[in-house]
């Protein structure tokens, strides 16, 4: 089993998945109310953990199906568990090798596409499941330019792909997808970080051709 899943087969049990929740929990809020879902969408979270994003997508009114995956078992047997309403959706699966033939208005991801072992194949499926004029919203505290977080990989010993925001722009570019960036910072935070740099948020727009 490689280490990522191992890992957070261990988080989804040891109360980390909620940590996590609390922790990213403002500023995706605060990233997701900048979004507008006043037209009937789809969505789908990569790396949902828990799934409190896609039950807080879920609960939108023209929200038509949320879908969740991630590639530790265990993440999806606690999402699962937290179900709440009819169009949540939960898979076990990494977005590398996921065999999806719908198409997504809305792909998020938080904190989850670094792990994967390559971004490129990752961003390749996104794009590819995405519908025309859909957009992929990819948070991330974890990038060069935000230097206090450059040591996590040291600390989780798991593949982490450390990447400058330069560096996951051009990514997104390579990928097809016309971008836009927006820093959400936390000004309350004890955390400097969070107040500094914040969360940098990678807005990938597939083309309508
Ligand atoms: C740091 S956690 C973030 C979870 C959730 N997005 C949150 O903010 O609470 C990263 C999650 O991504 C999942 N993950 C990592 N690589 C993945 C991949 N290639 N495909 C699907 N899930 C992946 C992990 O299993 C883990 O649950």
């Amino acid at each position: 089993m490689d280490g990522v899943r191992k890992t957070f087969d261990k988080w989804a049990q040891n109360g980390r998945a909620e940590l996590m929740e609390e922790e990213h929990g403002e500023n995706v809020s605060k990233f997701l109310q900048t979004v507008s879902f006043d037209k009937a969408f789809t969505f789908l979270d990569v790396g949902c953990g828990n799934g409190w994003v896609v039950r807080k997508i879920a609960k939108e009114e023209k929200c038509k199906k949320a879908i969740g995956i991630d590639k530790s078992k265990k993440m999806i047997l606690e999402a699962i568990k937290k179900t709440s309403v009819g169009n949540e959706k939960f898979i076990h699966t990494d977005i590398e090798t996921w065999e999806y033939r719908g198409k997504f208005d809305f792909i998020f991801s938080m904190e989850s596409l670094y792990y994967a072992d390559s971004i490129e194949i990752a961003l390749e499926k996104i794009y590819k499941i995405l519908k025309p004029g859909g957009q992929f919203f990819c948070g991330t505290d974890f990038y060069t330019d935000n230097k206090a977080t450059a040591r996590w990989a040291s600390i989780m010993k798991i593949q982490m792909h450390l990447h400058s925001k330069k560096e996951w722009k051009k990514f997104f570019q390579n990928a097809g997808f016309l971008i836009k960036t927006k820093h959400i910072k936390d000004l309350k935070n004890t955390k400097k970080w969070k107040r500094e740099y914040g969360t940098l948020f990678i807005i990938g727009t597939k083309p309508k051709k």
